[in-house]
């Protein structure tokens, strides 16, 4: 009985083959006809238009960005940096314990980016000086616990910005299944979350603390209070301006706020919702003397809030870790004043500061 069954599909699908490639038959002499009478008419043809390089890269981006981040991690800056001489692809590989082949992809992938150089018949592969100096962790530069952060938590927070900007939240739930309630408690988790977020404040301040402590002259300021100090970096390079100045860091588990002359907020503001800001900025103006300062340091946006892009990306990866947001100048001019302080400066640095400052006080 199941041989009749079999037999019919088979007729069955002979008999389709045969339909389809007849028609296929007629299509393509209808297209060849076709052909003929559009070489006559040379009009007809719609050529899509390209993917726009721009909107590709916005797209991708995410590759290179991630590329880098693997380099870092797998040491292959770190292995280059401490060899007296370039090296093979395979000897990089045998070094890291990676695939040879799959390590000469990425390896080439890092030359186009000019983070490596290739000399030579043997493809040696090299440092460029770019390289060494930030992304090999034997550098004084080396900026390898930010590369560690923004794999380990900024890159899988942003990864749920969609349910951040629909639900206007953190995102560490979501993420990593923690309560966020009193960030800090998420950051100093454990001693290696602790270090990870300490070496990441400390490696991305340590060229802008210069500009911070730059931006305005504080020398008539006999004492200051960093809030949030967090290592201390900026207290560290503000005594090497102001040798005369007694510096205090207030961070989590400090007793109560210092009295001091100058107040510090650096990059804190940005972390804290608009109820928070207002309680922190009323406690701050109450504890300062007449003629004290605050000098907030972070990034602003525009006034029109059209850029710079840098400062719109942290804007809403602030959302992601704190639910917070950048603010322009404006608006923080608005909010000091609603605060009491007076004598607003906002000064815009250079972006590779990776940030700008203001400075108020109370008259
Ligand atoms: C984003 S970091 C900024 C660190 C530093 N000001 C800088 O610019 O590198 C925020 C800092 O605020 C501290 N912080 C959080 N909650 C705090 C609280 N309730 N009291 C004091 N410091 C707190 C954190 O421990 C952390 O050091």
């Amino acid at each position: 009985m199941p041989i009749p069954i079999r037999l019919g599909i088979i007729r069955s699908l002979y008999r389709t083959t045969v339909y389809r490639s007849v028609s296929i038959l007629r299509q393509s002499r209808q297209l060849s006809y076709s052909r003929v009478s559009l070489a006559h008419e040379r009009k007809e043809i719609a050529v899509p238009p390209p993917i726009p390089a721009k909107i590709q890269d916005l797209i991708l981006g995410f590759r290179a960005s991630r590329s880098v981040i693997a380099a870092c991690d797998l040491g292959i800056f770190d292995v280059l940096h401490d060899s007296d001489e370039p090296q093979t692809a395979e000897e990089v590989a045998a070094k890291i314990i990676a695939n040879s082949d799959a390590t000469e992809q990425l390896m080439d992938l890092l030359v186009a980016l000019e983070l490596k150089s290739r000399n030579g018949e043997l493809w040696l592969y090299s440092n460029t000086e770019v390289a060494s100096q930030y992304l090999s962790k034997f550098s004084p530069y080396s900026i390898l616990p930010f590369v560690t952060f923004t794999q380990t938590v900024a890159y899988p927070l942003f990864g749920k910005l969609e349910t951040a900007v629909r639900e206007g939240s953190d995102q560490w739930m979501n993420t990593f299944g923690l309560s966020s309630e009193k960030l800090s408690d998420v950051l100093y988790r454990t001693d290696d979350a602790k270090l990870t977020f300490m070496a990441h404040m400390q490696c991305t301040s340590l060229y802008s603390s210069h500009a911070v402590a730059k931006a305005f002259d504080l020398s008539n300021f006999g004492s200051c209070c960093d809030l949030g100090g967090n290592t201390g970096l900026l207290a560290y390079t503000l005594c090497q301006y102001y040798p005369n100045m007694k510096i205090t860091v207030y961070d989590v588990q400090s007793p109560d706020l210092p009295k001091a002359d100058l107040y510090v907020l650096s990059r804190i503001i940005h972390d804290w919702s608009a109820e928070k800001v207002d309680v922190m900025l009323s406690n701050i103006f109450n504890c300062m003397p007449s003629g004290g300062g605050l000098l907030i340091a972070e990034m602003l946006l525009d006034n029109d809030k059209a850029g710079p892009i840098g400062a719109l990306l942290q804007s809403l990866f602030m959302r992601t870790i704190t639910n917070g947001k950048l603010r322009s100048g404006e608006e923080f001019k608005e909010l000091l004043e609603k605060h009491g302080f007076v004598d607003i400066e906002v000064k815009r640095l250079d972006p590779v500061a990776s940030t700008d400052v203001i400075l108020c006080r109370k008259s």
